[in-house]
This record gives structure tokens, sequence and C-alpha cells, in this order.
């Protein structure tokens, strides 16, 4: 695992930004695996910014998203279907038709029927991702097992609480999210986490600090990756007092 401490949120992500930059350009026709949340945000207005004023070019890139809130449609504007419309494709060359998010409404074992076999249809060349306060990546909770393909998870509440900031209350937060497996994640070729926000100091002490690989804590599996890169900040790596 390669970690790179970076001054701000804004090298955080432009660092990490060159390295989805560089993929683009050397390989324009791979797909890439997204993720929702506020710690992408950053890598995708620079990524907006660089197609539409340096001409990195999405033509031919395809992507698969992590996740889904179970019970919204695309048109919710807490879906992660509108999220990455809005923060991302809408801004991009992307074509709509090579984005795939799984779908939140109609039946779910339908829905990850073709979630799985989208995945297995293809190889992600880069697969970016966020971290839960509770260690989760996509919607992978902790606890005794995790899982390798596409499953129906139910939320944790400290995951309910924490992006209960952005619906008008918390009873309004789904219960439940479809997300792709631990499995699927790490078949991915590159891994590139981006850490940001509060309450992730535990999450990621148990990831940089130790030699721990649990399914308590999920983001600590991506030791076991050939080639994952996380970003953190220095702010965050003083806190934990990560030295490197
Ligand atoms: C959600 C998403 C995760 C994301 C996490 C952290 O639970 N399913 O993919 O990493 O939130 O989000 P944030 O970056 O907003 O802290």
């Amino acid at each position: 695992m390669k970690v790179i401490v970076a001054e701000s949120y804004a090298a955080q992500c432009a660092q990490a930004a060159d390295l989805i930059e560089e993929l683009v350009r050397e390989k324009p026709d791979c797909r890439l695996g997204l993720a929702t949340g506020s710690s992408p945000l950053g890598i995708y207005r620079e990524l907006i910014r660089r197609c539409k004023e340096e001409g990195l070019d999405f033509s031919r890139i395809c992507s698969v998203n992590l996740d889904e809130y179970v019970g919204l449609g695309p048109d919710h504007d807490q879906s992660y279907r509108y999220f990455m419309d809005s923060n991302l494709f809408d801004h991009i060359n992307i074509k709509p038709e090579n984005t795939y998010v799984a779908k939140g409404t109609g039946d779910v074992e339908e829905n990850l029927r073709e979630f799985r076999e989208l995945i297995a249809a293809g190889e992600t060349e880069l697969q970016l991702l966020g971290l839960g306060a509770d260690g989760h990546i996509a919607f992978n909770e902790p606890g005794e097992v995790l899982w390798d393909q596409a499953h129906q998870e139910k939320l944790d509440e400290s995951t309910i609480d924490a992006n209960s900031r952005f619906f008008a209350s918390r009873d309004l937060v789904p219960r439940s999210a479809v997300t792709m497996g631990i499995g699927e994640i790490m078949r991915a070729k590159k891994l590139l986490l981006i850490i940001s926000g509060a309450n992730k100091e535990e999450a990621s002490k148990r990831l940089l600090m130790s030699g721990e690989i649990s399914t308590s804590c999920p983001v600590t599996l991506i030791k076991l990756h050939r080639d994952a890169t996380v970003f953190i900040s220095r702010e965050l790596a003083e806190a934990i007092g990560y030295t490197g």
C-alpha cells in the first residue's frame, strides 16, 4: 500500500486526479470504478476542469459506481445516480450510456443480478474509494462476514447518522443499500482511496498504523491489494501519528 500525505484537501484531490488522468490518457477506453460521498467531490471538480480546459477526454471511458441506496430512484436528489450526474457526468464528455449506477428501486434481486453481471463483464482499471467512519468501503459494513459480490446491505446506525447530514431528517435516510462486494472491489487493477472528513481517525489508524486485516474494519482488506494508493491530509497524518 502506498500512502501519500498531502498538504491540503485540494492537494489530495489534485494528486488523485493526476493518477486518474494518467490512466485516462494511457487507456482512453478503460472502465473506471467511481465513488460518491463528500471525499471525492474535489477530485471530480478537478477532472471537470481538466476536461473543459485541458481536453481530458472521457468520450470512450465507461464507469461503474460502488453503490446505491435502496428505495431512491434516479431523480431523488440524494440518490447516488443523481449525485454522479450532477457532480461529474453532466459536466464531462462521458457518454451517459457508458455510466452505470446500480438501480435503487424495483426488484432488488433483479437489480443485483444486473449489477453483478455488469461488473463481471469487464475489468475495472482503477477503483476510487472513500472511507466510512466505521471503516466501511462502498457500503460493506463491518461484521463477522464480508461478501465477495454485489449484495444488499443493511446500513449501520452510525452510517445512517453520518449520512443524515444530506437528508432533511434522519428518518429519511434509507436503511439499506445495494453495494459492490469486497471481492469485486479488490479485483480492480488499482485502488485509490481518498480519506477526508470528520471521524475518520479510528478507521485510518486501523488501516495505517497496524498490520490488522479484519472484517470488523472492512477498509483494512485493501492491505491485501497489490496496487492500492491512499491519499491522506497532513492534518489526519498528525492526528493519528502517521509519519510514513
Ligand atoms: C457513504 C458511501 C461511501 C463513502 C462514505 C463516506 O457511506 N457509501 O462510499 O466512502 O459514505 O463518505 P464521505 O466521503 O462523505 O465521508
